[in-house]
């Protein structure tokens, strides 16, 4: 889901014309040379061709490695050479009625309009299942309040009138220059799309399942993160001993496959995929893991009939009977959820019509670039629920034309997996199968969503559904009586109260000697992970709060004095949805014991706020904290301890009481000699809300106590203090006298 580029491309940018030679990085006196704005001198290849367009330009700059560097290059080039993608596609869905890509001729505007009139009543006579037709207008003039380009109407309704707007569930590109072929005049070509009757007959909850051998289901769960509790959580709430589960963890998340292969060894339906991706948000990698894992799939020996992918957040709404009876009534279908807006407009804001190139980690954009003709584009959401069927048709077919040109497409598209598999069922064979839901709801709240969030990962601003909280239950309880079986999404660390009652309103109360159901922990960082790197700041504050645990207990006189070794594990505890400190685990050396013992610590950060005069706007501030990591969307800082390091991109984050108007304050950052550092200005709404700011503080920042003064009205109002801690480690090793 994405929301508008977070810098507007230049919309006459156009890689296709770009001029095509060979340039040599340096010129024949050596000196080094520019080609259009690419610094050639930077790069230790040179490109296949001149790279002009600015985006393009850009990328290669921004990338840090070489490789990263040549691999944008390349493909810059293969796309101006119209060497990477196909020009048309075929279009293989059966159209009993009506013939694919008939072309009326060039006609002028009333004579169109006559025509146009017969087709559709034609077509209303023909009762035929597939309903959709694409019409291209091509007269480079509106026509009948539709401006030129391709437009679709559906279900067999009148022509198009400036009353009503194109459908959005079809979208053929119409092949051809009408211009040139028409003289000027109109040409209609209409082109039969081919998708089923969107409303099939799904069957209701409740049909007897006597009708219908019960379906077994693989779940494909794609899972990131540390949240393995959850996790279990989530596979306890869908297991059966029939269904199955297939796991990709990313590659760069040691910790939770780590903890999830003891599953896999207890139970003979859980397996982990060992081909593992850094599947980035939104990349490419995210589409080739779904296809690898799906192909494992259909070769396991598992005899399953629908693959349904879930991710750590999502959870069932409806019961593991209720979702195998739904989906044994509806065998061969497949589920996705579509736009439901216009298609050229869903292209634009889902950057379709931009090729995408995943190196480093990052999505980088290179440019604009044709949709190939012929098939209808269609895309919406990511989660779905496939039939085996259609599912080993994507994974074998290997000489498929339509699914090799896709996959080619796709692997240049940002967010593929939200589109691939619509415009792989739409065009082929199994448009018939296609059914608008997939089966989830998403707790969609775009202001707080779309923030841009993952601009540090993808060259687009893309938007993310927020956690459900007790004050959603309504949405989630709605879902009753309906086909939705899914919600997304859930995080304990934010919420887990929703969860229990979730849980409980599917699967009944708990028994009430379950201890510390309202409690929640999750691992922050575990020794053996080698990979996500862990916060130096972080390792740091919790050698040091080891030590002087271990101080203390030395203290109160105990004839064992443990010395503090290895720091083993740090998790962060959560009771009643509120964070209540950090367990740091560490390796403790006793005298006259030959193996150490294992000493766990419950800390927590001590709170500096205060309020000096209660005046003004200042009487609304109700707490005000420094940290990083502040998660916007959730309106919480991720990082739970508030460890701050030199390098540390801090935040202060408060909560505001309801007010009669808006007023600026002003926050005064004072560094450990008490030098100001940085005055930033806030903006106090006049609603209850909660606040942050960023400063841009020189980093490194000195280590020490830290202080921001409110002032208000001239006046000292309220103040706090945050420690920034010096750094013991540097990625892990011990810093040099240099460094420090
Ligand atoms: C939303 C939409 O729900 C989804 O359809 C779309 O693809 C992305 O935007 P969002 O909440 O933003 O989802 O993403 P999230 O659920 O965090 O991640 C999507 C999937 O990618 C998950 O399966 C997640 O485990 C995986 N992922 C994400 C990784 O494997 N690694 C990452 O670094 C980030």
């Amino acid at each position: 889901r994405v929301k508008v580029p977070p810098d507007k491309p230049d919309s006459n940018l156009k890689l296709d014309s770009v001029p095509i030679r060979t340039v040599s990085a340096k010129s024949s006196d050596g000196n080094k040379t520019r080609v259009g704005s690419l610094r050639l001198e930077e790069l230790d290849f040179v490109p296949m061709c001149e790279i002009t367009g600015k985006e393009a330009v850009s990328a290669i700059h921004r990338a840090r490695t070489q490789h990263c560097k040549q691999e944008i290059a390349n493909t810059t080039c293969l796309i101006a050479f119209g060497q990477l993608y196909p020009e048309r596609l075929p279009h293989s869905c059966s159209a009993p009625d009506l013939v694919m890509g008939k072309s009326l001729g060039c006609f002028q505007d009333n004579k169109a309009s006559r025509l146009l009139q017969g087709f559709y009543s034609n077509l209303k006579n023909s009762n035929s299942p597939l309903n959709c037709i694409n019409l291209c207008l091509q007269s480079g003039f509106p026509y009948a309040g539709v401006q030129y380009g391709s437009e679709c109407f559906c279900d067999n309704e009148e022509p198009p009138s400036t009353a009503r707007l194109p459908d959005s569930s079809c979208n053929m590109k119409c092949p051809g220059d009408p211009k040139e072929a028409c003289g000027g005049y109109y040409t209609i070509n209409i082109y039969q799309t081919g998708v089923a009757k969107l409303t099939p007959q799904v069957a209701k909850e409740g049909t007897p399942l006597g009708h219908h051998p019960p379906v077994r289901i693989a779940f494909l769960l794609t899972l990131n993160g540390r949240a393995v509790r959850q996790v279990k959580r989530l596979i306890k709430a869908l297991f059966h001993r029939d269904h199955f589960f297939y796991i990709h963890v990313d590659a760069r998340q040691d910790y939770l496959v780590r903890e999830l292969m003891s599953l896999e060894m207890r139970l003979g339906n859980v397996r982990l995929s060992r081909r593992r991706h850094a599947t980035i948000w939104g990349g490419a990698s995210l589409l080739s893991m779904l296809l690898e894992a799906m192909t494992d799939l259909v070769n396991s020996a598992w005899d399953w009939d629908f693959v349904i992918n879930l991710s750590e957040s999502d959870f069932p709404v409806k019961t593991n009977t209720q979702l195998v009876e739904f989906l044994s009534a509806n065998r061969r279908r497949n589920f996705v959820k579509s736009h439901g807006r216009e298609a050229q407009r869903f292209i634009q804001k889902q950057g379709l019509d931009k090729s995408f190139v995943e190196c480093e980690a990052h999505m980088w954009r290179v440019g604009d670039r044709t949709l190939p003709w012929g098939i209808v584009i269609d895309g919406g959401s990511d989660w779905l629920a496939l039939s085996r069927p259609f599912v080993h048709y994507l994974t074998t077919s290997t000489t498929d034309p339509l699914l090799k040109g896709l996959i080619t497409l796709f692997k240049y598209t940002l967010l593929p997996a939200e589109s691939f598999f619509h415009t792989a069922l739409r065009n082929s064979k199994f448009c018939d199968s296609y059914v608008d839901n997939n089966l989830h709801v998403t707790n969609w709240r775009r202001k707080l969503g779309c923030k841009c969030q993952y601009k540090h990962v993808v060259d687009w601003c893309g938007c993310s559904p927020n956690n459900f909280k007790p004050e959603d239950w309504a949405r989630l309880q709605g879902t009753e009586g309906r086909s939705l079986y899914f919600a997304r999404k859930f995080e304990p660390v934010i919420n887990q109260a929703i969860i229990n009652k979730l849980d409980e309103w599917l699967y009944g109360p708990y028994p009430p000697n379950v201890t510390n159901i309202n409690s929640y922990w999750q691992s922050v960082y575990s020794e053996a992970d080698m990979s996500p790197p862990p916060d130096d700041a972080l390792i740091t504050i919790c050698n040091s709060l080891a030590r002087i645990n271990s101080r203390l207990l030395s203290s109160v006189g105990t004839s064992c004095i443990p010395v503090a070794g290895k720091l083993l594990d740090i998790t962060s505890y959560h009771h009643l949805d509120e964070y209540r400190g950090s367990l740091i685990m560490y390796e403790s050396h006793i005298k006259d014991l030959q193996s150490p013992i294992k000493i766990e610590v419950w800390i927590k950060p001590v709170e500096f706020f205060s309020i000096l005069k209660p005046i003004g706007p200042i009487s609304r501030l109700k707490t005000l904290v420094v940290s990083s990591d502040y998660d916007q969307k959730e309106q919480t800082s991720r990082n739970f301890m508030r460890v701050i390091g030199p390098f540390t991109e801090v935040t202060a984050i408060f909560h505001l009481s309801a007010g009669d108007s808006t007023q600026n304050v002003t926050f005064i950052w004072i560094d450990p000699i008490g030098a100001i550092a940085e005055v930033t200005e806030v903006s106090f709404e006049d609603v209850a809300c909660v606040g942050f700011t960023k400063p841009s503080l020189k980093t490194p920042m000195l280590p020490g106590a830290w202080e921001i003064k409110v002032v208000w009205n001239r006046t000292l109002c309220a103040q706090t203090r945050f420690l920034v801690s010096p750094l013991q480690m540097l990625s892990k090793s011990p810093l040099t006298h240099h460094q420090a």
